[in-house]
């Protein structure tokens, strides 16, 4: 693999190659979406299961359009008032426009017009509509910097473009538009808020991710962004207490006691009360009412752990407000779903 310039990476593109590229969310492994050896390739890469679809980046509106369907007006003014950026848009595809491998066999498509500078340059540069799940091995956390590509990917892929550490740090907002109602399908970088400020009405679907009924993301049935450590969501039911901090001192001692090498990720609040711990790695959220710098940072922290040979992690939620949805989300499945009410 090698670090490439955008030229090189839509080039490579063109050939029918796959490049790892950033966006403002997390770094995308790309490849032509209409190319099904293209397609076939990002998903040999990643391990990802063929029945999982991809998103089609494009580099406007009316791309999107020569894609996609049957568009509502909500649908268009989404486009209109969030793209470029944060927000996946699962619409009706056209039929023989994608391979069908990127829908994996579904009538639908996500798409979106993402807003970092270098995406928008390279789909301006290669014109093709690019197909991208996220640029790391299946189950891993997104990478968010162009190292950790390289650390999953390496060999695997044609290149990458080093675009530097992404804005966000966690994956767009999925949606669909059903019956003049936003459904969320997957929370992201934009959120539910932002919907809801536009008068939409908006819902996250969360009980769809357990049930059989569509529309539902694929791709929220997988283990998803887990370390290698064991992890456990605590979650303070007053945010910040005295409490946590002394509980959290002893368990740690306790699983030092076992042997276990243990990373807390805390709240800045509960980080300082804490303090240093002897032998325990810790990571500040930062503060707890901009749960967007927790987001920005969670995924890096989790590959550090792996880094480190982390055997157990202990991170603290938040209340699930604006950012603080698409990080506990991403937090929960890191965990398999281990929490404790603390
Ligand atoms: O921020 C992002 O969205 C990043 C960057 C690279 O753009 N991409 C990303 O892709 O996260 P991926 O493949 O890791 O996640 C795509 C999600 C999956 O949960 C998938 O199931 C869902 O979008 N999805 C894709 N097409 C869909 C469709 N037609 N219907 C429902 N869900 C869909
Ligand atoms: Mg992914």
């Amino acid at each position: 693999m090698s670090w490439m310039s955008v030229e090189a990476a839509a080039a490579a593109l063109i050939a029918g190659r796959t490049v790892a590229f950033p966006t403002e969310t997390v770094y995308g492994l790309g490849g032509d979406a209409r190319n099904a050896e293209a397609v076939q390739a990002i998903f040999n890469a990643k391990g990802r299961p063929s029945d999982n679809p991809l998103i089609v980046h494009v580099e406007s509106m009316e791309a999107a359009i020569a894609i996609a369907m049957e568009l509502n007006v909500i649908e268009l003014e989404l486009m209109q008032r969030f793209w470029p950026g944060a927000l996946t848009i699962v619409l009706p595809v056209r039929r023989g426009v994608l391979a069908a491998e990127v829908t994996a066999g579904l009538d639908t498509v996500g798409i979106r017009v993402p807003s970092h500078p270098v995406a928008l340059e390279l789909l301006r540069t290669c014109k093709l509509p690019i197909a991208a799940p996220s640029a790391n091995r299946s189950g891993k956390p997104s990478p968010t910097t162009a190292q950790h590509v390289q650390d999953d990917l390496g060999a695997r892929i044609a290149g990458v473009i080093d675009g530097g550490a992404c804005d966000v740090g966690l994956e767009s907002t999925v949606v669909r538009v059903v019956n003049g109602k936003i459904h969320i399908l997957r929370p992201g970088g934009v959120t539910i808020e932002q919907l809801l400020a536009h008068g939409y009405e908006a819902i996250y679907v969360r009980e769809l991710e357990d049930s059989a009924s569509v529309p539902r993301s694929p791709g929220v049935k997988y283990t998803h962004y887990a370390p290698q450590a064991e992890m456990e969501v605590w979650i303070g039911q007053h945010g910040f207490n005295i409490g946590l901090a002394e509980l959290l001192k002893n368990e740690c001692m306790a699983f030092q006691g076992d042997g276990q090498r243990i990373a807390c990720l805390l709240f800045q609040d509960t980080f300082q009360t804490v303090g240093e711990l002897k032998n325990v790695r810790m990571f500040s959220l930062g503060d707890r009412n901009q749960p967007e710098n927790a987001a920005h940072d969670l995924y890096a922290f989790l590959r550090t752990c792996d880094q480190e040979g982390i055997t157990r992690i202990i991170a603290e939620g938040c209340t699930e407000e604006g950012a603080g949805l698409a990080f506990m989300n991403r937090l929960l499945k890191a965990s398999g779903h281990r929490m404790r009410l603390v």
